[in-house]
């Protein structure tokens, strides 16, 4: 068995897309899923990368295992960048409905030419205090009224990248997989594991 690498989500949209990207590695991989005991860290930084940080070394703190932890959201331009990293809690329900319905109002006055936004993906892996690892990726879209797609989840429906005509609910995993925000990011962690695996053996 590989080394045990914690993800630190309880996202079952993440942790499937994680899970996806890292599948074969020789890591030992395991979620918050599987330790519903350990309360949440109040996470209130201003970057996704300082709150995948201050996650990572939370989980770390209460498992003593390596933590792989995400932190992602949507930037509306038009929005100064909102929702941002308040994109899980975006609306008072804090639903991925109630955060969609909220998005979709908040930009009701906005042409369609002005909605541009992206998906940010801050990861970081870490071992006790220590950053192993880190990564951030990107993808670029714009926002639409109505939802299309059932794959995804969160503002996915939303979420429409011109060069392909879909929304990346409208795609498949593996196709998401391959361009989105997490899985650039993951794709270079996956990278520097290989790596880090082989100077090691
Ligand atoms: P976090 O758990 O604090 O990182 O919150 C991330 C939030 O950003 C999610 O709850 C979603 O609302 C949104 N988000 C992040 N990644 C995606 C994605 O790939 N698709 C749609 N929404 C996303």
């Amino acid at each position: 068995m590989g080394q045990a690498i914690l993800i630190a989500t309880t996202n079952a949209g993440k942790l499937r897309e994680i899970r996806a990207v890292m599948g074969g590695l020789p890591f030992d991989w395991s979620s918050l899923a599987d330790m519903p005991e350990i309360a949440a860290p109040i996470e209130d930084k201003e970057t996704f990368a300082e709150n995948a940080l201050l996650k990572a070394r939370y989980y770390a703190s209460q498992t003593r295992m390596w933590v792989l932890a995400d932190d992602s959201g949507l930037e509306v331009d038009a929005l100064d960048g909102k929702p941002g990293v308040h994109s899980a809690r975006f609306s008072d329900e804090g639903t991925d409905a109630g955060n969609n319905r909220k998005l979709v109002t908040e930009l009701k006055a906005v042409p369609q030419e002005k909605r541009t936004a992206r998906f940010v993906c801050s990861l970081v892996l870490v071992r006790g205090d220590d950053v192993l690892l880190t990564a951030r990726g990107t993808i670029e879209g714009v926002i639409i009224d109505e939802p299309r797609g059932s794959n995804g989840f969160g503002y996915d429906p939303h979420f429409l990248v011109p060069t392909l005509g879909m929304t990346t609910a409208e795609m498949q995993p593996e196709q998401k997989n391959a361009l989105s925000h997490r899985g650039r990011a993951l794709a270079t962690i996956r990278e520097d594991l290989i790596a880090m695996h082989t100077s090691q053996t």
